[in-house]
């Protein structure tokens, strides 16, 4: 069996130049441009990449990013207050603070300090909530880009046994709550899952989000299955992903890679989220 590679980057190339073309048409009626106000706290490399990744990405797409880069020592009150700030400013479109935070931020005040129509990541509890509902407004990016990808190649995942392992608040939880409203049959794995493989044996798609290098082998999985590798972990200056790439070709059906697959989903899916948040703060939906 040949592997299908799924890749995600043309895919992100086209939606961000689509959300360029209504940023354009938008501006062509004298109207401001979008505005994301992008937060990182501390020096966490990683993060400094991705962080970078989005800003470039809203260059491509014409939309306005300010950048706070905040010292490590940054307070409770001070995140706070900086969004509280960006809530009420008029050309601020959506606000997004880069995870993980150092640790003595807690995450869960700053996330509800945001105003959920400018929470373009999805995780403010409101917009969780309506996500459990089954009502898609504003959905978490790496989640809603899996989703595209789904969509892109035509897989359908309605009454399909699918298996989600990690059950992040920023991936794993939201994006098996997308797989429930398109009615997959859907199984979470996490850490304390005893059996893991016991599950992803039975699995038709399995979507993996755990930073573990290779955790997913080729005997965990059915011939034929689909894979969504989600994960990221770095080895000796090389990105991997959840999923023995290598092992798993002439197996499996079909694979995303790790760089080039869901990765780059997540940065147009922002540029999504925020042309969606601006269009119902200036009023252009129809
Ligand atoms: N850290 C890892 N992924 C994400 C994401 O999608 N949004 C934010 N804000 N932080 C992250």
């Amino acid at each position: 069996m040949e592997t299908r590679i799924l890749w995600g980057k043309e895919l992100a190339q086209a939606t961000i130049q689509k959300v360029a073309q209504e940023v354009e048409n938008s501006r062509n009626q004298g109207k401001r441009p979008p505005g994301l106000a992008v937060i990182l706290v501390g020096k966490d490399p990683a993060s400094q990449i991705y962080v970078s990744h989005k800003e470039q990405a809203c260059k491509r797409a014409g939309i306005r990013s300010m950048g706070f880069r905040l010292p490590p020592s940054t307070s409770m009150d001070e995140m706070l207050n900086l969004i509280k700030d960006l809530n009420r400013k008029e050309e601020v479109d959506g606000i997004l603070v880069q995870l993980p935070l150092p640790p003595h931020l807690d995450a869960s005040p700053i996330i509800e300090a945001i105003d959920p129509i400018k929470d373009v990541d999805g995780f403010h509890p409101i917009n969780m909530g309506k996500l459990a509902l089954g009502d898609e407004g504003m959905v978490p990016c790496t989640p809603k880009g899996v989703m595209a990808l789904l969509d892109h190649y035509g897989i359908e995942v309605e009454g399909q046994e699918v298996v989600v392992v990690g059950a992040s608040n920023i991936v794993g939880k939201p994006l098996a709550l997308l797989l429930v409203n398109r009615m997959a049959t859907v199984t979470v794995c996490h850490i304390k899952t005893r059996d893991l493989a016991s599950h992803t044996q039975k699995a038709q798609i399995i979507f993996t989000a755990t930073g573990v290098t290779h955790l997913i082998k080729k005997e965990m999985v059915p011939r034929g299955a689909i894979i969504f590798d989600i994960g990221i972990s770095r080895v000796r200056d090389k990105i991997l992903g959840d999923a023995d790439f290598e092992g798993l070709q002439g197996w499996a059906q079909a694979i995303t890679p790790v760089p080039g697959g869901v990765g780059p989903m997540t940065v147009a899916m922002l540029m999504v989220n925020t042309l969606e948040a601006y269009k119902k703060r200036v009023g252009l939906e129809r």
